[in-house]
Formats: structure tokens, C-alpha cells, sequence
């Protein structure tokens, strides 16, 4: 019986599938939900076949396009039900929002000039890049509520329920951005970044006082909120920006990136509530 439950959004490929894939590999049983825009997705697929026979990991893949509002309420309940199967009571006790698009200029790169920046790309990249992980915290919240923190180092004294990590990107920093451009892409990762601290600040804590905006009840635990950046990975989105990057820029492979993002996330408690962390867990300024 898996004793972590995780949900991995946007897990097709690239480095939601690589979480994948490293998650059912750890020692400790855990039961993965995976969600991807297609069902017919057969990555997703391969894996459920070639590590889940005989196994104590359970997979399970949910179909969602997060551009679809009205597909959120029928994906609310397919992740109760894959939770109550377990007959465990308990819930998610990790999100991880993954899923992103970066714009296609019709000039076939990334806006690098004022000029190139068209109104459908922004909304289009805010849509799934913000709007996305938004609505998954928000239908998820009661599930995210009653899991327990089997990922990060809590301590009794400064328990959480459940640890949610948003993926953004170095480029979202605003105080490290000395090269301009990449503006929808940029914009969206540093309204996701905000977005996070917000989150946590509503469900991080108890009231300070009885103005403070505050989504827990008094005997539910806090949850825990990160923005990390995965580096510069090897995935289908680099392969189409290569070329924007200097001659000796070091790619991370996926299988690096998500083995050190895990190891930070391990590390994680309370105190790093609403940080923005690179894969290492080393904090970047917002
Ligand atoms: N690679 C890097 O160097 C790098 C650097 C900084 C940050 N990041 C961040 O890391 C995360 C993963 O990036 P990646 O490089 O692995 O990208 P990727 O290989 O392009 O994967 C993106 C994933 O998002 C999914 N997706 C796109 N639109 C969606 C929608 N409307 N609904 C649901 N899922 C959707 C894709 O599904 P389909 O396969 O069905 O399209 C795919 O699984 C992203 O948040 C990205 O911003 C990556």
C-alpha cells in the first residue's frame, strides 16, 4: 500500500514525466497521479507498464487541459476517487504544478523586442502558466488539506499538510533580469511567483489577528508553498531556444534537474514558506 500520495500536473513530458519516472523509483511506496493534456499520450502509458508490474508504487493518469476551465470539477472528483481506491483517508500530500507553453512568435523565437510582443501570446501563456496552477490549488485545496508531509523535513512542532511546489523559472527574476526580452513567458513565471507567496500567506500560518487573510481553520495544519526553478534543462523547450544561449552554457539533463530539485524538496519546512528556490534549493531573489 503506497504511503505518499503526489500529483505531478503537466506530466506528459519533459520534467513532469522525469518526476515521474524518479518518484516511482524511491524506496518508499507512493502512488503518483499524473495528469496530461491527451490521454492518448502513450509515455504516460509506457511507464505505468514498465514500472508498475509487481510493484508497491501505484500510477495513475487524469486527463486535464488546464485552458479548460469547465474540465476542473469532473478532475476535482477523478482525484477523490483515485484517493478514496486507497481506502487510506488521507490526501495529496504533494502538487506539483508543471505544466507550461512559451509562445511561438510567428518570427520563430521568443519576443526579444517590444515590437514582437502580440496580445494572444500573453493571455494564451498566462492562461496555462498562471491561470493553471491557480485552479489547481483551488479545486485540490480540500485534498491539499488533509494530506500529510511525507515530502520536506517537518518536525512535530511545525507540522504542514502537504507541500506544494509551482515551477517557474530563473528568468522570472526581476531583480536578475539584466538581459531583457522573453516577455510573455517571463511575465507569467513572475505572476506565478507571486501568486505562490500569496498562497502562502493564506494558508501558511494562523491568523496574526483578526484582520489577517487567513484560508485555514483553527485545527487544520498550514500548507507549505515553493516557487523552484528546475535550471536550464535538455527538454523539447530548450531544443527550440538553443541557439539564444552562449556557445559554453551548461544544460542540465532532466534526470539531473529533477533528482536535485527531490533532494531540495526533502529539505523543505515551514520556514521556506513562499520562497522562490533554484534546483539546489538556494534561494533567488523575487
Ligand atoms: N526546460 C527548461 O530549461 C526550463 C527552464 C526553466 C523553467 N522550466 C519550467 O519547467 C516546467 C517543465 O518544462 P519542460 O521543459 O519540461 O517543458 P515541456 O517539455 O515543454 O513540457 C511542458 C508540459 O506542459 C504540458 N502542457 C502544455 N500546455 C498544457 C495545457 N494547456 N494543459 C495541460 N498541460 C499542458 C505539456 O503537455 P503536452 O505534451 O501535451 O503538450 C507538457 O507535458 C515548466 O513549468 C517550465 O516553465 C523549464
Amino acid at each position: 500500500m503506497p504511503k505518499a500520495t503526489v500529483l505531478i500536473q503537466g506530466a506528459s513530458s519533459g520534467i513532469g514525466l522525469e518526476f515521474v519516472r524518479q518518484l516511482l523509483q524511491r524506496s518508499k511506496p507512493t502512488h503518483v497521479i499524473a495528469t496530461c493534456q491527451k490521454m492518448a499520450d502513450d509515455r504516460l502509458s509506457r511507464l505505468q507498464r514498465d514500472y508498475l508490474q509487481h510493484s508497491k508504487h501505484r500510477l495513475d493518469v487524469l486527463e486535464l487541459d488546464v485552458r479548460h476551465q469547465d474540465q476542473f470539477d469532473t478532475f476535482g472528483q477523478q482525484v477523490e476517487d483515485c484517493l478514496n481506491d486507497l481506502k487510506r483517508e488521507r490526501g495529496l500530500d504533494m502538487l506539483i504544478n508543471c505544466a507550461h507553453i512559451c509562445n511561438r512568435h510567428p518570427s520563430n523565437r521568443v519576443e526579444t523586442s517590444l515590437n514582437d510582443v502580440l496580445s494572444i501570446d500573453l493571455n494564451d501563456v498566462y492562461q496555462v502558466n498562471v491561470v493553471g496552477p491557480i485552479l489547481m490549488t483551488k479545486i485540490l485545496l480540500n485534498a491539499l488539506k488533509r494530506g500529510r508531509p511525507s515530502f520536506g523535513s517537518s518536525t512535530s512542532n511545525a507540522p504542514y499538510s502537504s507541500l506544494i511546489v509551482n515551477i517557474s523559472a530563473e528568468l522570472a527574476s526581476i531583480s536578475n533580469n539584466r538581459v531583457g526580452g522573453w516577455y510573455a513567458y517571463r511575465l507569467s513565471k513572475c505572476a506565478l511567483n507571486m501568486a505562490t507567496k500569496n498562497l502562502a500567506l493564506e494558508f501558511g500560518r494562523q491568523p496574526v489577528d483578526e484582520n489577517s487573510i487567513c484560508g485555514l481553520k483553527k485545527d487544520e495544519d498550514p500548507l507549505l508553498f515553493v516557487a523552484m526553478s528546475p535550471g536550464v534543462v535538455n527538454t523539447q523547450m530548450i531544443h527550440e531556444y538553443k541557439k539564444l544561449f552562449p556557445k559554453d552554457a551548461h544544460f542540465l539533463t532532466k534526470a539531473e534537474s529533477v533528482k536535485r530539485m527531490l533532494q531540495a524538496i526533502d529539505k523543505l519546512s515551514l520556514k521556506d514558506n513562499g520562497k522562490f528556490l533554484d534546483f539546489n534549493g538556494k534561494e533567488i531573489p523575487y
